[in-house]
Formats: C-alpha cells, structure tokens, sequence
C-alpha cells in the first residue's frame, strides 16, 4: 500500500513527538519577487521564503534545526555542545546562540581551510554570544567529524555530558525541521491559491533531505532541486534519501525516498566550496539590485543561480510558481566582501 499523502497539519504533528526548543521566528514569510521575475523573463511567478529570517543571531536554515538538536540535547540531560565546521560557519554560529540562549556550554572547532581568523562575520558572532573557539587543521567532512567525535570522548572522560555533531543521530533530526517547512510554504501558498511548480535550495545535506521527504509526504510531485554548495566524498543523492527515511522514520512516518526521489544537482559548486562563482556573483546581484535581499556567495546565491538558469533555460511555463528557500548565510560577507562586490 503507498504512503498516503499527508496535509501540513499531520506533518506537524508527525513531527511533534520529537523534543524541541523554540528557537526560531516562524513561519518566516513568503514572499514574491516581482521585480527580480520580471528581470528573468518567461512569465514565471517566483517567490522567496525567507529562512534568513529565522531570527537567532541574524537568521538562516540551522535556526529551524536547531530546534530539534538542541531540543534533543537537552532532553538527553547534555551540558555542553561540541561542533565544528569552516571558520565562517553559518551551523556555528546559529549553534552558538542556540547554546546561548538554552544555556549550554557551546565548543566550536573550526577548520581554517583558506579563512581569515579575524573577528568578523560569523565569527566575531561566536565570540559575542559566549562560544569557546579553536581553530584546527582538520579538513571539513570525516576528518572533522571523527575530530569531533574524539574530543566528545575527552569530554565524557572527564565527567561531562556533550552532545555533538554525530551525524547518524543529528542529520535526520535536522531534517524534520525542512519537512515543516515545506509544510509552511504548502500552507502559505495555498492561502495564495497556488501550488508549487519548482522549489530551490541550497542543500547537500540535512536540509535538502527535509525538502525531499516534506515534498513526499504533502505528495507533491514539482521538482525539488537541490544545489549543492560542495561536492562530499559519498553519493549525495544515496545520502540524502537515507537521511530523509531516518527523518520519517524518527516522525513514525511509513514513507520512504529512493534516490530517484532526489534531485540533487552538483553543478554549481564551481569554482569550489566557498569561492564565488559568476553565475551566483550575478544571480546575487540581480536580486539585491531588484528586491533588496541579499544573498550570500558560498550557499544561497548558488542555488539562486540554478533557478535563473533553469528559467532562461526555458525549463517553466509562463504562470509557474517558483520558490527559492532562501537558507540565510548573509553574516559571512562581511569577512570576505571582495566575494561580493560588483566590478568597480
Ligand atoms: C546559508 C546556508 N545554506 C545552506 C546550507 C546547507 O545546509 P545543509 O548542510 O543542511 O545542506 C548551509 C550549511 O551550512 C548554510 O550555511
């Protein structure tokens, strides 16, 4: 027997056996890009949810994780939360000030790949809501983890109780927190009377999992395209559907994605992850100049790319309905702003 289709409502109730901390403005808005539409051309519709407007110290896709992360953390009786990532972390920071807010200890590791270490950005943010930083050499991905995973072992040997960046516990929760909002747009554009053609967001991870599995669960059959910000040494596609059935199956949900369910796209990492492209410099111009939101170089700009790309490619009718989960990341250019100005 198929799953059956789900409305937001049981969504949200799927997911309300699970631990939670109010940490984020929501619903964030949805709103249209009329201006920025009418730039792109072929008669499409595209609207902006505005995940950088999930509050917690400047906003962004790991507020609404965090909500079950560190509502998880606390229900398990932690006192300290372990994570680590890039030196201009958006999960850091949001990490940070969720820790902040709950009162927990909060240990960043960050790897400096090529970062400046100066305050700025998302990291004079960790320092301002109290987080304790180190810098290390270990690179992002398994090194990075398996780093994490042994300085939470120093920690429990020394009496503490850490919660930390494990992906097989963490990943699918975060996930949950992308099925809501994909059962918020549902709701906010059906008060609009409109369905979904497309949806967009930078994603090869968590968050790109909840947008699968919200869209399996509300039954829509749009594409789901997730941009990815960074090639991983595994199969995107494989993982994210994996991490959205450990998400369903954490909602007590039957549904399950095969990686036919996944559109993850890894074209648009170029030049590589965290360096500019041309196409998202001009995507994040053209909706800054048009709309006055800003994007950022390494993530959202990206994904933004896609979807021009995807319009002038022809790829939606006149009248479609596009929207571009915008997951935030704007803190981090103001510690690289040569990676966002225009040609002068
Ligand atoms: C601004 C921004 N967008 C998107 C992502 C991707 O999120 P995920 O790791 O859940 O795929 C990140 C991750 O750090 C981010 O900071």
């Amino acid at each position: 027997m198929p799953a059956p289709v789900l409305t937001p409502a049981e969504v949200r109730a799927a997911a309300a056996r699970l631990p939670r901390a109010r940490l984020a403005h929501l619903p964030t808005p949805l709103e249209e890009l009329p201006r920025f539409a009418a730039r792109l051309g072929g008669g499409v519709r595209v609207f902006v949810k505005r995940d950088d407007c999930t509050g917690l110290l400047l906003g962004g896709n790991k507020a609404r994780h965090n909500e079950f992360l560190l509502g998880d953390a606390v229900a398990d009786g932690c006192d300290l939360v372990v994570w680590g990532a890039g030196v201009q972390s958006n999960n850091c920071r949001q990490t940070a000030a969720g820790c902040a807010k709950l009162g927990l200890e909060c240990r960043l590791y960050l790897s400096r790949g090529h970062y400046r270490t100066e305050p700025q950005g998302n990291l004079l943010l960790d320092y301002l809501v109290g987080a304790h930083v180190e810098f290390t050499d270990a690179a992002l991905g398994p090194e990075l983890t398996a780093f994490l995973a042994a300085k939470a072992d120093e920690f429990r040997r020394a009496g503490r109780r850490p919660y930390y960046w494990n992906p097989p516990r963490v990943v699918p929760l975060a996930a949950v927190s992308y099925a809501l909002c994909v059962a918020e747009i549902a709701e906010q554009l059906a008060a609009l009377g409109l369905a979904p053609d497309a949806l967009y967001v930078s994603s090869a991870g968590a968050t790109g999992s909840g947008v699968a599995l919200g869209k399996a669960l509300l039954g829509w059959t749009c594409p789901a395209r997730l941009i990815c910000p960074m090639h991983w040494p595994w199969h995107i596609p494989t993982r994210t559907a994996d991490d959205a059935n450990a998400a369903a199956e954490r909602m007590g949900l039957p549904h399950r994605l095969t990686v036919s369910d996944v559109d993850a796209d890894e074209g648009y990492v170029a030049p590589g992850y965290g360096l500019p492209s041309p196409a998202g410099r001009e995507a994040l111009h053209l909706l800054a100049t048009t709309e006055a939101v800003l994007t950022d170089p390494v993530y959202s700009a990206k994904a933004l790319a896609a979807l021009v790309a995807d319009v002038r490619g022809g790829r939606y009718r006149p009248g479609s309905v596009l929207v571009f989960i915008h997951t935030g990341g704007v803190p981090a250019i103001f510690a690289e702003p040569e990676k966002v100005l225009p040609e002068r």
